[in-house]
């Protein structure tokens, strides 16, 4: 029988399979303890099989509610948001009721991109959610980055498999385009996306009978695509921000990100609170095939 361990300076060391077998053992150990160590999932079939063993989401919830202006922090219970794909973000968002308080959606198209992670290192300092019209093509290209943005409390919207302006397709181009998409997108995430945008807004009655989720588009336009000015960006957004409104911006340039830190500044200092698109419509009809440019 082959010896399964050797001695160095005298002291046992085990074999690598006596090591592994011990590793198993303390890991098997610490599940059976219940440990309440939330491993990452790495890959879609790790996080829906995690995603089996989280306990179901109480239908209430304790949020403290901080008054910035008197300094004040106070604790009051309200109803949990159940995602409809999943379980709720391990993030939560502020409990913001956006029938008394003035809310703005900040949207990001056409990434996940090199600058995305920055733009969510950002948005986790200020607090901050956001909703992301991703292409399904790209999804794959920035798995991580999708994932942290389900698991930091985003929203993932679909913006196409490859932009193309869904106007000039067949009804069956029309829904490769979405559906292979939202494929893309659920398979790197663990979850769907429940709305839609059209690249270029280009739609019209054919084109928005082929989706089945509500079709977002926006009422303040950065244009930052075009001039790449984080100032512009800042300076259009607060000038044509409204409560209710939805702001166009893209995650793909730097310039557009850059200039978010300022504008959440901005829009906080002017009584805005930032939600996502599935909150500032929370409260309102909120329909497959149906247009939405802001909470009216
Ligand atoms: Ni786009």
């Amino acid at each position: 029988m082959a010896l399964s361990g050797f001695k160095r300076n005298g002291v046992y060391m085990p074999s690598r399979s006596r090591l592994t077998a011990a590793l198993s053992f303390s890991v098997c150990a610490l599940l059976l303890a219940g440990c309440s160590i939330v491993l990452e999932p790495t890959s879609n079939v790790a996080k829906q099989s995690l995603n089996q063993w989280l306990p179901a989401q109480p239908a209430q919830r304790t949020v403290d509610t901080q008054n910035v202006a008197v300094g004040t922090t106070a604790s009051k219970t309200v109803p949990n948001v159940v995602a409809p794909n999943g379980p709720l973000p391990l993030f939560q968002h502020p409990d913001v009721d956006c029938n008394k308080e003035k809310c703005v959606a900040l949207t990001f198209d056409d990434g996940p991109g090199r600058y995305t992670e920055r733009l969510l290192n950002q948005l986790k300092e200020a607090n901050v959610p956001a909703t992301f019209y991703l292409l399904g093509q790209n999804a794959p290209i920035y798995p991580k980055t999708v994932q942290r943005m389900v698991r930091e409390g985003h929203q993932l919207g679909n913006h196409t498999l490859s932009h193309k302006s869904l106007t000039t397709l067949s009804k069956t181009q029309v829904s490769h385009e979405v559906q292979d998409s939202a494929k893309k997108i659920k398979k790197v995430a663990g979850t769907a996306p429940d709305t839609m945008r059209p690249p270029y807004g280009a739609r019209n009655k054919d084109v928005d009978s082929r989706i089945d989720v509500p079709l977002v588009l926006w009422d303040v336009d950065t244009l930052d695509w075009q001039h790449r000015d984080p100032k512009k960006t800042v300076k259009i957004a607060m000038n044509e921000v409204s409560d209710g409104s939805i702001i166009l911006m893209h995650d793909i340039h730097e310039s557009s990100v850059k200039a978010v830190p300022n504008l959440i500044k901005k829009l906080k200092k002017k009584g805005y609170k930032l939600v996502t698109v599935n909150e500032l419509f929370a409260d309102k009809k909120f329909e497959g095939s149906k247009t939405y440019a802001r909470r009216t």
